[in-house]
């Protein structure tokens, strides 16, 4: 550990884990708890609880648990300390500089530095827009109907004529060339450096928090030879697949929807025209890490993807992800435009604005683009689409929505409505059956988990002792004479108690967040949390009930550690420590008895 616990515990303090875990997963306040949909395996009903008191998260549905670091170590993919770093940024702490290693200050670094490196860069395209350099780039930009004030939100740029401009400026700034190369925006070669992007608009990427994290150049001129756009390739800071253009800014919107579209231009177009809330995929397709980005803030999307045939492929295949990451989704037809940046400069906001009210749902999207696909006067193919389209119905839950959407399908279709419904109910009874059958699998492998769990009871005990230890001072109070670390034969528990006796003899009551922090692995740290939460149930039961567990619990534990010592005192011929053994054996009755009466 290269910080002190005190200075760790300092961080975790300043850093509710409610208000962090927040800004990536929405959550509902239950009492004490919050609760949520789990960012960590894919579900429809929320599992994922935070309790704000004992300050640790546990999923219900796919068990992973921890504090706040345990959780930026889980999501973000990082380290212990570099999770510490992170939230003593967050929450303005400043961290001593020597307590990192070498390696880790060199990637530590090197992130920072890439910041760095892109936030300059941003300046000097920035101001070259505005130079008389850029006066034609401006006049593009203006062209395209973009206000100085759009202009000036999203940071565009221009990258000049020539090469090797933006590269002397940062060598200027002190930037080394590893640092630069490693940042993607420079070509390397035998022939020396040279600005990857020039004479080209320049837009940059933020992240959610506002950094900037890569850029795209626009060719204001179509060319053969290169082309319309050329991006930054991912660095260290940027991971195309996790972020979205515009979501800095759109995440404060107060619609309950987002817009998603393909483009730059599509994104700024919308914001330009008053809709705060459009984010953009940048042209690539729709990944599961960005639908649960936007699931974190709304439940809804609107999407506004381009009206051509690749347009529709990237729809019909966005919408199962975003279904998965438990979003409602909606299409907008922008017949007859392109994109949301055309129709806007030819209809306006107003009638864009109607077009989102009209926008279809996610199903008849996906029957009408079924229909368009077959040849209607064939009955083969006409058949074969009605099918589709019966499975298609058969897994809308809602009963009422269901009906709405058979008649509706009918009508449209030209389907005969009783016959279609009864295909409807015949696929929906496989699908029920298969549902049956998988649970039925699921339950058994439950079953075989929990017998595998039985055989390990005597963890189990102790794991439940220590929970009980942590969340008890009046039961710690009770035992504490009487019970050591060296009565505990799991190794995580045995650590445990130790941490847990040390903080109540120190200053009173351990705190189960701060005990995670004594543990560096992701894995320990998951179930230490894990078993401190078994704690979540203690409230259900009564004071008198809880003392008899408790007492249970005390005897068991001391009598499991008390048979392995006389098993040893036998095997070593030890007559007299065997006889004291089973004395104190003899003796645990009485204490149980002791204990209930407490
Ligand atoms: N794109 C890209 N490289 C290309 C073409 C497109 O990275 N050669 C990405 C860009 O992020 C672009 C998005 O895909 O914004 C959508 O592409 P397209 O619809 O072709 O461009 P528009 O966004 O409509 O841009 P414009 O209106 O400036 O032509
Ligand atoms: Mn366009």
């Amino acid at each position: 550990m290269f910080y002190g616990d005190e200075l760790i515990e300092r961080v975790r303090e300043a850093n509710d884990i409610v208000d962090v875990v927040g800004t990536y997963v929405k959550l509902t306040r239950r009492g004490s708890n919050y609760v949520g949909l789990c960012p960590f395996h894919n579900e429809k009903t929320g599992s994922f609880s935070v309790n704000k008191n004992m300050q640790i998260y546990k999923c219900f549905g796919c068990g992973k648990a921890g504090n706040v670091f345990t959780f930026l170590m889980e999501y973000d993919n990082l380290n212990f300390i570099e999770a510490v770093k992170e939230l003593a940024d967050r929450a303005g702490i400043a961290l001593p500089e020597q307590e990192m290693t070498e390696e880790e200050k060199e990637r530590r670094d090197m992130k920072e530095r890439l910041f760095e490196v892109n936030k300059a860069a941003a300046g000097f395209y920035f101001r070259q827009l505005r130079s008389d350099a850029g006066r034609k780039a401006y006049e593009y930009l203006k062209g395209r109907a973009l206000s100085d004030e759009t202009m000036k939100k999203f940071g565009l740029g221009y990258a000049g004529h020539g090469s090797g401009r933006l590269y002397d400026y940062l060598k200027q700034q002190g930037f080394s060339d590893r640092v630069l190369h490693e940042s993607g925006i420079f070509t390397f070669s035998e022939r020396g450096v040279s600005d990857k992007f020039w004479d080209r608009v320049i837009f940059p990427y933020m992240d959610k928090n506002g950094k900037v994290i890569a850029f795209g150049g626009r060719l204001m001129v179509p060319s053969e030879k290169a082309p319309k756009y050329l991006n930054s390739p991912e660095t260290g800071i940027f991971i195309k697949g996790r972020n979205l253009y515009g979501m800095h800014l759109a995440r404060h919107s107060h619609e309950k929807y987002m817009l998603l579209c393909e483009g730059y231009m599509d994104t700024i177009a919308l914001h330009q025209a008053g809709f705060d809330n459009a984010v953009g995929s940048m042209g690539t397709a729709l990944t599961p890490q960005q639908a649960k980005l936007i699931s974190a803030y709304v439940s809804e999307v609107v999407l506004t993807y381009d009206q051509d045939e690749a347009g529709r492929n990237a729809i019909l295949r966005a919408i199962p992800i975003l279904k998965d990451a438990g979003i409602v989704t909606k299409v907008v037809d922008m017949t007859p435009y392109k994109d949301p940046d055309e129709f806007i400069k030819n209809l306006g906001a107003d009638e864009y604005r109607k077009r989102i009210e009209e926008a279809v749902t996610a199903f008849d999207f996906e029957a009408k683009s079924l229909r368009n696909k077959i040849d209607g006067a064939d009955p083969a193919q006409k058949t074969k689409f009605d099918h589709e389209l019966a499975k298609k119905l058969a897994r809308i839950e809602d009963e009422l929505e269901r009906n709405n959407y058979i008649e509706a399908a009918a009508r449209d279709y030209n389907i005969d409505i009783n016959a279609l419904r009864r295909q409807v109910n015949e696929y929906g009874r496989r699908l029920f059956n298969e549902r049956v059958a998988e649970e039925t699998q699921e339950r058994a492998k439950e079953e075989r988990r929990r017998m595998a769990g039985e055989k390990d009871s005597t963890v189990r005990s102790e794991q439940l002792l220590v929970s009980m230890l942590a969340n008890n001072p009046d039961l710690y109070e009770s035992v504490k004479n009487l019970i050591t670390e060296e009565d505990f034969s799991d190794p995580l528990c045995n650590k445990l108690v130790s941490f847990i006796f040390a903080s109540y003899a120190n200053n009173g009551r351990p705190v189960h967040a701060n005990i995670v922090c004594r543990f560096e692995e992701v894995k320990d740290q998951e179930e230490v949390a894990g078993i401190l939460n078994s704690a979540l149930y203690e409230d259900r039961i009564g004071e008198d009930e809880k003392k008899k567990a408790f007492a249970d619990l005390v005897v068991r534990v001391l009598d499991d550690g008390l048979e392995l010592r006389m098993q040893r005192a036998l095997e070593a011929d030890d007559a007299r420590l065997y006889q004291e053994l089973m004395n104190r054996k003899n003796d645990l009755e009485a204490l149980r008895g002791r204990l209930c009466r407490q």
